[in-house]
This record gives structure tokens, sequence and C-alpha cells, in this order.
């Protein structure tokens, strides 16, 4: 009975997890409050039936990179339209172009969807910042590769500011369902530099639409947990059990399974290409273990492994966010890349003023950010990591692992082994929130065994309750 109910409370804490987070994750970025990606198409030239459009996708997420198997980018046209052709990317369909017999469109489609191309096609078929098959890197880890473009030449459409049609219906799979895009509107004709930055040309026309991501719309399981351990205590704080679902439910790999020896020997292609992950207490394709290694005098280390549980799935240009207090005052990242993420700064030093005058805060702010000010305060406090292209562990390879050391600098008056002050208090994977475990089951100093269970204590009543409640609904 009693561990019926513990197993039942460990599910419905992911579910309030869920519950709890979806609603933040809806609204912004927490610390990526203006995270999108912007597509704009701009209209190059007219042409006797159409026009010919440059389309871009810039994406201005600070940690959240477009994976493998790449974008997808669909829309609906205003009116018969057809794409003549395209450079740098394909339609999936050509659709029935049977009312165009001699000259064959590269697609007929009403709601054409459009992919990247692979690296290495031939040279004219590609256009710049193209055929990267589909991926995207965030802007904060490289800007360079944060955007991904095509050129397509439209036909049956108008070819004037007046008569030609916008594409309506946007959708965008990154590669899943986690982005909804903003109807197209007309915006100011876009400026480029040609002729090595001394000639401004300007699009005919231009028009924009954004795609703002939500981890819930994405998937419904989280998709990475964090687990912990430190030099002080001897016990490893596992992954939560069931954080990315329950073994029984789904399809996995055991150790010693004749699949696995199969995937560790020759090529792991499986039936379309679904993840084949190792079967696993807490199931998640990734686990982010935070190692509080040592404490110094002035410093401590804390060493960071994120393990990829896919047999099929390599993380390219993976990101890596967390938050803690101490991050402001990062001595050393050995073998990772380390950025701060400010751009939280002016809205956490308004938050600060405005704590003890609340009125100063414009109406918008208190509705949407006064609620979760306690750990606002601290956004200047995280930080993003990613891996070095020189040390090859920017790619997170399929059943394999990539780790870091790191060496903080104390401060003395706030600094505390305590209460698990040393672990983070939240960690995205590639802009993906990880599962924590439960504070009950945190490392803890021998010493301050009574607190953390009394913590522990109250975290499993509410747990407990919510259980409850949900069994009788
Ligand atoms: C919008 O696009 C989807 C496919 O992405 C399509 O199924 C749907 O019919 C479109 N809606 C309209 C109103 O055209
Ligand atoms: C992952 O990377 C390794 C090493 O580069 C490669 O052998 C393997 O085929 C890749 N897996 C997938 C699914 O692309
Ligand atoms: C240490 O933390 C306190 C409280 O947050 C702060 O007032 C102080 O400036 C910090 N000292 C240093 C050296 O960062």
């Amino acid at each position: 009975m009693a561990l019926r109910r513990i197993r039942f409370t460990l599910r419905y804490s992911v579910v309030t997890y869920v519950l709890c987070f979806s609603a933040v994750v809806m609204a912004y970025d927490i610390f990526d409050p203006t995270a999108n990606i912007t597509i704009t198409w701009d209209v190059v030239s007219w042409t006797p039936d159409g026009y010919v459009a440059v389309v871009k996708m810039n994406n201005y997420q600070m940690y959240r990179p477009i994976m493998t198997p790449g974008w997808t980018l669909g829309w609906t046209w205003a009116k018969k339209e057809i794409i003549w052709s395209i450079l740098g990317a394909q339609a999936i369909d050509q659709g029935d172009c049977k009312d165009l017999p001699s000259n064959i469109p590269h697609s007929c489609e009403k709601n054409p969807r459009i992919i990247d191309m692979q690296p290495g096609v031939p040279y004219n078929q590609q256009f710049l910042n193209c055929c990267k098959g589909g991926f995207v890197s965030s802007m904060g880890q490289d800007p360079a590769n944060s955007v991904s473009a095509f050129q397509l030449s439209v036909g049956n459409s108008g070819n004037t500011y007046k008569t030609v049609g916008l594409p309506k219906n946007f959708s965008l799979l990154g590669p899943n369902q986690g982005y909804t895009c903003s109807p197209i509107s007309i915006v100011p004709s876009s400026v480029s530099l040609s002729s090595g930055g001394r000639r401004k040309n300007r699009a005919l026309m231009s028009w924009q639409l954004v795609c703002r991501y939500s981890q819930f719309l994405a998937s419904e399981i989280p998709t990475c947990c964090v687990s912990m351990s430190s030099f002080y205590n001897s016990d490893i704080t596992p992954c939560l059990s069931c954080a990315c679902g329950c073994r029984n439910n789904e399809n996995c790999v055991t150790n010693n399974s004749p699949i696995s020896r199969v995937v560790g020997s020759t090529s792991p292609h499986t039936e379309g290409n679904a993840p084949l992950k190792r079967c696993t207490h807490h199931m998640c394709p990734v686990r982010v273990h935070w190692h509080v290694k040592r404490n110094y005098k002035m410093y401590w280390h804390v060493r960071i492994t994120i393990t990829n549980f896919n047999f099929n799935f390599n993380y390219t240009k993976w990101t890596l966010v967390a938050q803690h207090p101490n991050l402001n005052n990062i001595a050393k990242v050995d073998d990772f890349n380390y950025k701060p993420l400010l751009l939280f700064e002016p809205i956490s030093k308004l938050m600060r003023t405005s704590m003890s005058s609340p009125r100063n805060l414009p109406d918008d702010m208190k509705q949407t950010h006064l609620s979760t000010s306690s750990w606002f305060l601290n956004a200047d406090d995280t930080g993003m990591f990613y891996g070095v292209e020189e040390l090859d562990n920017d790619h997170l390879l399929e059943a394999a692992s990539v780790h870091s050391e790191m060496i903080l600098q104390k401060n003395r008056t706030t600094f505390s082994l305590n209460r698990g002050w040393a672990f983070p208090h939240k960690v995205y994977f590639n802009g993906d929130e990880c599962i924590m475990p439960l504070p009950v089951s945190y490392p803890s100093l021998p010493n301050s065994v009574l607190p953390l269970l009394y913590v522990g204590r109250m975290a499993i009543i509410i747990q407990v309750l919510i259980a409850t409640f949900h069994q009788f609904i």
C-alpha cells in the first residue's frame, strides 16, 4: 500500500510539474523572453506570372537549436499559386500538376511543405545559408549558423504590390510540434548589403511572421532529467522514476538484449527511425548529472556530465542551461564553453527596485512577472554551456556522454553545502526543461539530515494531497 502510494506520488509529481511549467513556458522562455524564430519573405523580383522571394528563417533563441532531422515549413497559398523552382530547399510533395503539362513546376500543392537540402548538394541547387539538413544553431551558441534560407520562384500569383496574395496558415516543425506561428504581415522592406558593404539593396516587398516555442506543445512528457551526487555523501540521487514516462509503456532496449548488441556493432537503423532508448528507471533520453566534487576555502568544484541514452540519435550542437546563484562567479569552466545569460538584467533590476515599491511597475509587468519574482531575482545567475568544436564534444553522440568541470568562486555570505544549495534550481537541455529530483532526495550533509527531511516531508505531503485529489476526480 505504502509503496503504491509512493509510486503514485512520484507519477503525480511529474504531472504537477508538467501542469506548472506549461503555464509558464506557454507564455515565454523564462531566461530568454524574446525567443522566437522570425521568418521573412523578401520579394526580390517580379516575374511575368509571379515573383521570386528569398525566405529566411532566423533563430532568435539563445539556447534552442533546431535539431536533426531539421525543420519543415508549411503554409497555404492565398490563390492558385505554384512553385516553379526552389534553390536551397525542396517541397516534400510535388502535388498534382496536371493542369500545367508543358512546363512542370516544382510543386503545385495548395499546402506546400518545404524542407532543407542535405549538405553536399550540387552547387547549382544551393543558396546562401542553405543545405544543413534542416539544422539551425541557437543564436547564443553560433549566431552565424542560426539562420536558414532558400529562394523560391512563385507562379500563378499576382505580380504587383497590389495584386500579390500573401501566403497564410504557416506551420513550422522544428522538428517537433512545439512552434506556433503568427499570421504573416507586410513589414518595411528588408535592406541587405552587397558589394562588400558599399551598396544597399532593398527588397521590393517584405513579409514577416514569428513562430514561438512551447515545450508543452512539443512533447507531453519531459525529455531530460537531473541526477545529483556530492563528495560529502556517498548516496547518489538518481533521476526521478518515470520522469519521462514509465518503462512498461514505452519501447526501450535493455543493456544485454540482442538489439543493443546489434546496435553496438552495426548501423542502428530501426523501423521508421523511431528513437531507440536504453531502458532506465527514468526513461529520459538525456540525463544531466551534477556532482559537487570539492570544497576549498575560496572555491568549490562541480562536475557536470550529460548522458545520451539514445542508441540512434546524436545531439549536434547541444546546449545546456543551468540556474544557480553562484553562476555569477564562475572562475573556470573546462571542456565546455560558457556564456552567461544576462539578457534579463534590465528586468531583474526593475524587479529589485519594484520589490520595495511595487506600484512603479508597469501594469503588464505586474501581471506577467510578479508571481514568479522570487526566482526571477536570480535570473542573471543563469548561463548556458555548450561543447567545444576543437574538443569534438559539441556532438553528444548516441549512447555516450560529455562532461565538464567548473570552478566557482565562493561568496562567503551565501555559499552553503546545506539544504541542497550547491545544486541548480533549473536545468534545460536544448531548451527543454529537465525534471529535478524531489528535494527530499537531494544529497544531504550528515549534520543537516533533520531540516532536509522536514523539507522533504512537506514535499511528500503536498504530493500525496495532490495524488489523493486526483484519485477522486
Ligand atoms: C492550414 O494548413 C494545414 C496543413 O498545415 C491544412 O491541413 C489546413 O487545411 C490549412 N488550413 C486552411 C484554412 O487552409
Ligand atoms: C552519430 O555519430 C556517429 C559518429 O559520428 C555516427 O557513426 C553515427 O552514424 C551517427 N548516428 C546517427 C543516427 O546519425
Ligand atoms: C555576496 O552576497 C551578498 C548577498 O547576496 C552580496 O551583498 C555581496 O555583494 C556578495 N559579495 C560578493 C563579493 O559578490
